[in-house]
Formats: C-alpha cells, structure tokens, sequence
C-alpha cells in the first residue's frame, strides 16, 4: 500500500500506535475475553478506563480541581445550543466573538434562544484574522462571553484570550485542544468535539467550572443540563464507550511524547516548516491567514489561480496527500496538522510546495 500522508481536517489522524494498540486488544481487552466494546459501562473494566482518561486529561491540561471534566455525546454542535439554553437567561446577552464559520453556528443557536451581542467580528476581511483584545466590545449584563480559540476552516487561532471577569468566557477549542498551553484559569468553560485532537468521533469534552453548575436549569430538558452529567460523572446514559477507550489511549500518547509543551514544540516545528514553505514562494502560495493570526493546527493557502489549486491538489492526490483541500464553503487548500500528524508528514508536504512551485 502507498504510504499516505494524513492531513484531514477532522475527523483526522490518529497515531499510529494507539491504532496498533486498540487492534491487538480489539476482541480480548484487559483479559476480559471481550471487546472494549462489549463491556458494561458500568463494569469494573471500563470505570477504570472512564477515570483514567478523566485523570489524565486533568494532569495534561493543568485542570483545577474546581473544574469538572464530563464526556458528553452531539458534538461541539449540540454545546452551541446546550451553552445558550443554560446560560441564556431572560435580561441576559450571549455575547459572541464571532472569527470564522463555526463561531457564526454558534450564535445561530443562541439566537434562537435569547438575547445576543457581537462583542467583536473579522467577518469584513474574510475572516484572516483574530479581534485585536482592546477592540472587543462587553455588556454589563452578559450571560457569558464565547469564543472559538481555532477556525478550522479559515486557519487562524487565538494567540492570546481576552480576560473577562463580569461573565463566564466560553471557549469552543475542538480544533486546537490540547495542542498548546492553556491557561484553564481564564475560562468558565471549554468544550471540543474529539474528532481531531482527541480522538475519534463521538464524545465531546465539557471542562466546566463548579460553580456554574449551580445555574437555575429547571426549564432544560435532563439530558441537556450540564448537572445531569456532572452529578453521574457522565453515566447519566450509556456513554460512547469505545470513543472513551480510544480517547483515553490518545491522552497516554500525549503523555508519552512528553506532555503538552513538547506537543507544542513540534507543532510550532510542524506549522513553521509549511508556513515558511508559503513565505518562501515569492507570493506563488498565499496564506489566507495574516501572519499574526496563523493557526498552528490548519493552514490554509491559495495557489495563484482556482486552476493551479486543482492541479495542486490532484498532484498532490497522486503523492499520497489526503485531506489537502479547503473546506467546501471556502475552496482553496488546506493542510491540517494536528496532534498526531507526524513531522515527516509535514516535511514531505513543505518538500511538495516547493518542487510543484520550481
Ligand atoms: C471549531 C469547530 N467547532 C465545531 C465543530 C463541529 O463539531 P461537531 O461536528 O463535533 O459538531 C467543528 C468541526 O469541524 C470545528 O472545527
């Protein structure tokens, strides 16, 4: 088979030896005889797995003790609707940064359900970059403030997040979790669907602070109330056991590459080696992002005409480059880098720019 080099933008590449891992132990997990899959999730078996991967995301990303850490189902999708229905209360704004596609999904949803504000938007210049901090406007009575820290789709990521004392900051991080340092202190709430850094679809993570689970929430359906999981660590229903499995698979490789800063290390060398690959084409690649506001997670660039960026993308097809085309809402290419992406992915994408460029 073709060696084939990852770059989807979720879901995404998982590494290589955690799948190695789940395919030795697929049909016999832990001396059980079983699947992961076929285990009670209220067994002994898997509430060993559940808390380890609680753990360990705590331990990786620095969580207080103050934060509860809770494994929900819907996607980032379903938060954008669960934060407003929650939150969102009559006399009350949802005030929303709004930096790309899925922060606009965002708002959608909180407009169906209250009262909303753009505290601050780069829609005007097509996205290409993050609000500058001093520019981002507050209300007294905001319920909460939401940001998305990562737009996937358009490749630019927040550097540094505003600070916001007088209402919760809200953070959508499913495309750039646990890629870099976060400083958890300065949010009430972060969410990410798992599907790129995490692991594979189908369980969403929620790190939420204790005292917004004291929220009046009477009028919320039980299944969308941040309590209801809070209060049953997450066995409210059964929980999707073998995205948790594979979740917590993917923490103990983070873990084992030397935790988040050396993550981030080789992020930084991963991004940089396509970024300079586009910097050093005398304009033939442009960077849809401004410099500043780079993600380090999905790179996006035009060729010099939609022609070129078709017979890019269909040598590049030929190569063994996966997943190098822009978001269908945005044409163009793009790279996604996540986590478990390796290095030489990166460098036979940098290698391929400059030789198609030549
Ligand atoms: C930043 C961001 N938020 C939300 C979503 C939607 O996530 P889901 O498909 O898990 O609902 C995506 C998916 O790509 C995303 O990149």
């Amino acid at each position: 088979m073709q060696e084939v080099f990852n770059f989807n933008a979720g879901p995404s590449a998982l590494p290589k030896s955690v799948l190695e891992k789940a395919q030795a132990e697929l049909t016999n997990f832990n001396g059980t005889g079983m699947s992961v899959m076929e285990l009670s999730h209220r067994s002994k078996d898997f509430e060993a797995v559940h808390e380890e991967a609680i753990a360990l995301l705590k331990e990786l990303l620095a969580i207080p003790d103050s934060y509860k850490v809770l494994f929900l189902q819907g996607g980032a999708s379903l938060q954008f609707a669960m934060v407003p229905l929650q939150f969102l209360k009559p006399g009350k704004i949802g005030n929303y940064l709004l930096t790309g596609s899925w922060s606009e999904k965002a708002l959608k949803e909180g407009k169906l359900l209250g009262d909303t504000a753009v505290g601050a938007s780069t829609k005007e210049t097509q996205y290409r970059s993050i609000p500058a901090l001093d520019a981002i406007t507050y209300n007294e009575n905001d319920a909460y403030v939401h940001l998305t820290s990562n737009n996937t789709i358009f490749g630019t990521q927040w550097k540094e997040f505003p600070t916001v004392t007088h209402a919760p900051l809200i953070a959508d991080m499913s495309s750039d979790i646990l890629s870099r340092k976060i400083e958890i202190e300065k949010f009430g709430m972060i969410y990410a669907g798992a599907q790129k850094n995490l692991g594979p679809a189908g369980v969403t993570i929620v790190i939420i602070r204790e005292d917004l689970l004291e929220e009046e929430v009477d009028h919320v359906p039980t299944l969308l109330r941040y309590r209801t999981h809070s209060e049953a660590n997450s066995l409210y229903h059964t929980p999707p056991t073998f995205s948790i499995y594979m979740l917590n698979q993917v923490l103990q490789w983070v873990k084992d590459q030397g935790g988040i800063e050396a993550i981030e290390r080789r992020n930084e060398e991963k991004a940089k080696l396509i970024y300079d690959a586009i910097d050093e084409s005398d304009g033939f690649y442009r960077g849809h992002a401004e410099k500043d506001s780079r993600s380090l997670m999905n790179i996006t660039f035009n060729l010099p005409s939609e022609e070129e960026n078709k017979r890019f993308l269909a040598k590049a097809k030929e190569l063994g480059f996966v997943g190098l085309n822009g978001h269908r809402s945005v044409g163009g290419c793009r790279a996604s880098t996540y986590n478990a992406v390796p290095l030489e992915a990166c460098v036979a994408l940098s290698d391929y720019m400059k030789s198609y460029r030549r």
